[in-house]
């Protein structure tokens, strides 16, 4: 086994999970701030931290979680990021179906059963229980290097949260519902990129046993010497 802070790091990246089942039970605001200023010393293109994080808890999460169900319900859906199966090359796609399976199958839904996928969405857009959100905004300007330094905030994020013990889940989901989040929130600008849940992980939930590998090493990264 791995020691020092080399097995820590495994523990941490590796302990991390997308959760889809939470406690109700809130996060103490300092445990909540801690993780988020820890997250905030992410790297960015020349240290411009262009990240905008608007987080939810209480009644402002409920707000949220309404809104966002009803705009579902209603099919009003509006984006900043387009969205196209196009973007899939077929090795993505091979890997999608994988985790889609292993998913609904824990869930026990068929995955061509479009009303209990509907079903599943709303509980998705109710953050999977979670007692708390935090809506992740890049600049207006949707500049591609920029929207990459929030993606590693983002992770930055997650980490620290396992950090703490508070488990989470990036939901791009709801990044298909741009206007209801801003309109909710009161915002004026940024680009919605995702939602990420978080709160104290539902031990007895079977969503949560869902555990996808990952491609081997050679698949996505060559070393030249
Ligand atoms: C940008 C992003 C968007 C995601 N969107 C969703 C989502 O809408 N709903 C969901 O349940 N999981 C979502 N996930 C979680 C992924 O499915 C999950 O990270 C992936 O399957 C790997 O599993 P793991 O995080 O448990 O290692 C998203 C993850 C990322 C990074």
């Amino acid at each position: 086994m791995t020691s020092g802070l080399p097995g820590v790091a495994e523990q941490l990246i590796r302990g991390r999970r997308a959760t889809r089942a939470f406690l109700p039970d809130p996060v103490p605001d300092e445990t909540i701030e801690a993780a988020f200023r820890l997250a905030g010393a992410a790297p960015s293109n020349s240290n411009t931290q262009p990240w905008q994080v608007e987080v939810a808890s209480g009644a402002a999460r409920d707000n949220l979680a309404e809104a966002l169900v009803a705009a579902h319900r209603a099919g009003r859906r509006t984006v900043d990021f387009p969205f196209s199966e196009d973007t899939f090359t077929p090795a993505h796609q091979h890997r999608r179906t994988a985790m889609g399976a292993a998913l609904y199958g824990a869930l026990g839904i068929d995955r061509d059963d479009h009303e209990l996928r509907a079903a599943y969405d709303v509980q998705s857009l109710s953050f999977y229980g979670a007692p708390h959100v935090a809506m992740v905004f890049a600049p207006d300007s949707g500049d591609p290097r920029l929207t990459a330094d929030v993606g590693m905030y983002a992770q930055t994020l997650l980490l620290a949260l396992n950090a703490y013990g508070v488990a989470s889940c990036p939901q791009a989901l709801m990044s298909f519902f741009a206007d209801t989040v801003r309109e909710t929130l009161g915002l004026t600008g940024g680009k919605l990129l995702f939602g990420i849940a978080f709160g104290y992980a539902d031990p007895a939930a079977a969503v949560n046993t869902v555990a996808v590998g990952r491609e081997p090493l050679g698949e996505t990264t060559r070393f030249h010497r």
